[in-house]
């Protein structure tokens, strides 16, 4: 059958995703370390087109997910500023622009400033969409590359303590990697994050009704001694309408070199980046502070991702079978 006649799957939300799942993506993202340029490997999406439409900024998710394609032998139509300089600016539809761009690639990044947004796109979609972040509501790719660096930093996701700080609310990565923890068992969530931007109820919920052990606290150096995980996000100004409340949550958290102090010798700090000032530079140096490894890793997790949407044409649900 012509592959373009097949069912193809989409990555919108982290709970699409069960254990197995990622251990398929997984198993993909450390063959996708060793490839080689000019392997037969680095041939595998030879042919296929990914497009990325940004209607949000990004360096980390767009620039990994573009290097990705390329070193699988694919090629890239890249749109950064979509809200500005593609038809959207006219006026048309996100389902419009979807519906259009399918008819020129395999495969569409999108990364949306609305909640809900990839879940829109994918439904009028034929060919896969993967959500690369959608307002304040979710980012399953980062979820899993921050998966993946739990693993590959501290050896094992069960039975590890995640401390989650900073902008809770507004915090698509914190969110999704919530419910990707949730499928271990022996997880437990600590969150740390200014009383305006304090978790939602609903990634709350989510996590009691799988029996994840969750705690909320306003002492960040209470948390810092007995987790595997701090987990630092940035205060998203862009989310605020309101400066005051912005003024309020900036600042209250910072991991700084004291603090480096209390955590323990095997944990590591992470942070999807991009930071503001929320880790002092001089962390940067201590083997602990794993963020630039974390972002490399979501090379290697997106290579995974797209030959398994692509050339394997896997989605998760054909994963959880
Ligand atoms: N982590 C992340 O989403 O970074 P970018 O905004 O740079 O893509």
């Amino acid at each position: 059958m012509d592959w373009h006649m097949q069912k193809l799957k989409h990555v919108v939300d982290s709970g699409d995703f069960n254990r197995a799942a990622v251990d398929v993506v997984f198993q993909e993202a450390l063959k996708m370390e060793k490839i080689r340029p000019g392997s037969p490997e680095s041939r595998v999406l030879d042919g296929y087109i990914m497009s990325t439409l940004f209607y949000e900024p990004s360096t980390r998710t767009r620039l990994s997910f573009e290097s990705a394609m390329s070193r699988l032998g694919g090629t890239v139509l890249s749109t950064e500023s979509a809200g500005e300089y593609s038809s959207a600016a006219k006026g048309e539809t996100l389902e419009d622009t979807v519906r259009t761009v399918e008819g020129y690639a395999d495969c569409i990044v999108i990364r949306h400033f609305q909640e809900g947004s990839a879940k829109r796109a994918a439904a009028v979609a034929s060919v896969p969409i993967l959500n690369a972040g959608d307002g304040p509501g979710q980012h399953p790719t980062q979820a899993l590359l921050d998966l993946y660096t739990i693993q590959r930093e501290i050896g094992r996701l069960e039975n590890i303590k995640v401390g989650m700080v900073g902008d809770l609310a507004n915090g698509r990565t914190v969110r999704s990697l919530c419910m990707c923890l949730s499928m271990y068992p022996g997880v437990e969530v600590t969150f740390v994050a200014p009383d305006v931007v304090r978790m939602r109820d609903d990634v709350k919920d989510y996590l009691t009704q799988r029996g994840v052990k969750w705690t909320e606290v306003s002492d960040l150096r209470e948390v810092a001694g007995h987790v595997d995980v701090l987990y630092q996000t940035r205060i998203q100004r862009e989310r605020f309408t309101d400066m005051d409340s912005y003024n309020a949550a900036r600042g209250k958290y910072i991991i700084d070199k004291e603090l480096m102090k209390i955590l323990q010798p095997h944990a590591v700090v992470m942070h999807p980046l991009p930071r503001v000032d929320e880790i002092t530079t001089d962390v940067d140096a201590d083997p602990r502070a794993a963020y630039f490894r974390q972002a490399r890793n979501g090379l290697y997790v997106r290579m995974a991702l797209l030959k398994l949407c692509l050339a394997d044409k896997m989605g998760p649900d054909d994963l959880k079978k």
